[in-house]
């Protein structure tokens, strides 16, 4: 197989030839796999205790033919041994905590993670006896401080939302390697066309698949890359707790994966040109774009990635009621809460994050901030709409 991602992404997981001569990976639409004897229990049996990968399927809650097509398929554009796939990110992210960690462990986490994953760990986690420091993305002299002899895990994204934030791997692997600490990137936002974790000497690598890797509003998956040592643990919480991904979200993952490439390099592009177009208008104070000189992360961002995402955030000159309004006289993206697909979606990140004001300033999210996550149209029709709100606010 070519490793060339292009070339990985449409190819890498498909069987050849498949049943029926057919080009696309079926739907295989079942819950349970029958065993034609008790020698083929047995032989399947003494394949699971001896840790050896099955040659067959059991039942939907460990595996699924299309689910290991997707999986196969992740493994290779990430350059990981193998991948477990799942209901969603959250699921990915949460298995993964639980297999990992016991209690009495202490983890290190970014405090620019999805919110989601640092309020499971402060408080699912914290209840089970697991302890988390949050640190900046940006200060690794904190992090390596925050380290104790009971630290297990270092969990970090990059780039961060919303405000783009960069992890610097090299530093982060280099600390996690002095005191054997499991490494984690959630690269939802960079996606394995712009960063491979992985070839920094990051342990596992996540994704929420919803966005990126599925690209097409149209699924919810989560997957986790990694060596088959660790895997292990996490292939059997999985088992355990169940967040497996269904058979047709999987065929729609593997069917999105396809032209993933193709789409990211698309809305880099997008990106970039929306990321200037922004920062030389009046009303806009401030863009958080890793593309951009102005980042503050610009240099560790282009020696690390090589393009910088699809996801701009910005903030609007004036009071909030301006950012409301730009947001309510936008055409083209649709208002949501996600990002990733085809189309732009946009938001005003305060009024999705909490209706309490202690809680946004808390978390640094401030009122007049936007994301907006281009999409693959034309990159001038997006600058045409965003001017024309700018101009109406
Ligand atoms: C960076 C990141 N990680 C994880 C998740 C959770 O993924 P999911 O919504 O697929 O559960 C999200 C969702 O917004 C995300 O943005």
């Amino acid at each position: 197989m070519s490793s060339h991602i292009a070339t990985q992404a449409v190819h890498a997981g498909e069987e050849r030839p498949k049943p029926y001569g057919a080009v696309t990976t079926p739907i295989v639409q079942t819950s349970t796999y029958a065993f034609v004897d008790t020698a083929e229990i047995m032989d399947f049996m003494h394949r699971k205790v001896a840790g050896d990968e099955p040659l067959r399927h059991e039942y939907g809650r460990y595996s699924n033919p299309t689910q290991t097509a997707v999986e196969s398929k992740v493994a290779a554009l990430e350059g990981g041994e193998k991948a477990l796939l799942f209901a969603s990110g959250m699921a990915a992210i949460t298995t993964t905590l639980c297999a990992l960690l016991s209690s009495g462990d202490h983890l290190v986490m970014v405090r620019d993670a999805y919110h989601r994953t640092w309020e499971f760990a402060l408080t699912f986690l914290e209840r089970w006896g697991v302890e988390t420091t949050l640190v900046p993305i940006d200060e690794p002299d904190t992090l390596a401080a925050a380290i104790r002899p009971s630290t297990r895990l270092i969990f970090s994204e990059t780039p961060a939302n919303p405000y783009l934030g960069i992890i610097d791997l090299s530093r982060t692997v280099e600390i996690a390697k002095k005191h054997t600490i499991i490494t984690i990137i959630d690269s939802t936002f960079a996606t394995p066309v712009n960063l491979r974790p992985l070839e920094y000497g990051v342990d596992l690598v996540i994704h929420s698949a919803t966005k990126y890797l599925g690209g097409h509003n149209d699924l919810m998956a989560g997957v986790v890359i990694g060596p088959r040592s660790v895997l292990t643990d996490i292939e059997e919480a999985r088992g355990t707790l169940g967040g497996v991904s269904s058979p047709h979200d999987a065929y729609l993952l593997l069917r999105g994966l396809k032209t993933l490439e193709v789409r990211v390099l698309r809305q880099n592009d997008n990106a970039r040109r929306v990321a200037q177009f922004l920062e030389g208008h009046p009303a806009i104070h401030r863009v958080h774009y890793p593309g951009l000189p102005s980042h503050p992360q610009h240099d560790l961002a282009s020696k690390q990635m090589t393009g910088f995402g699809g996801v701009v955030s910005f903030e609007i000159e004036g009071d909030t009621g301006r950012t409301s309004r730009f947001i309510d006289l936008l055409r083209l993206p649709y208002v949501g809460p996600t990002l990733g697909s085809v189309e732009s979606i946009v938001q005003q990140v305060a009024a999705f994050f909490s209706l309490d004001r202690e809680e946004r300033e808390a978390a640094g999210i401030k009122d007049n901030l936007v994301r907006y996550a281009v999409g693959i149209e034309d990159a001038g029709d997006l600058i045409s709409d965003l001017s024309q709100a700018l101009a109406g606010i």
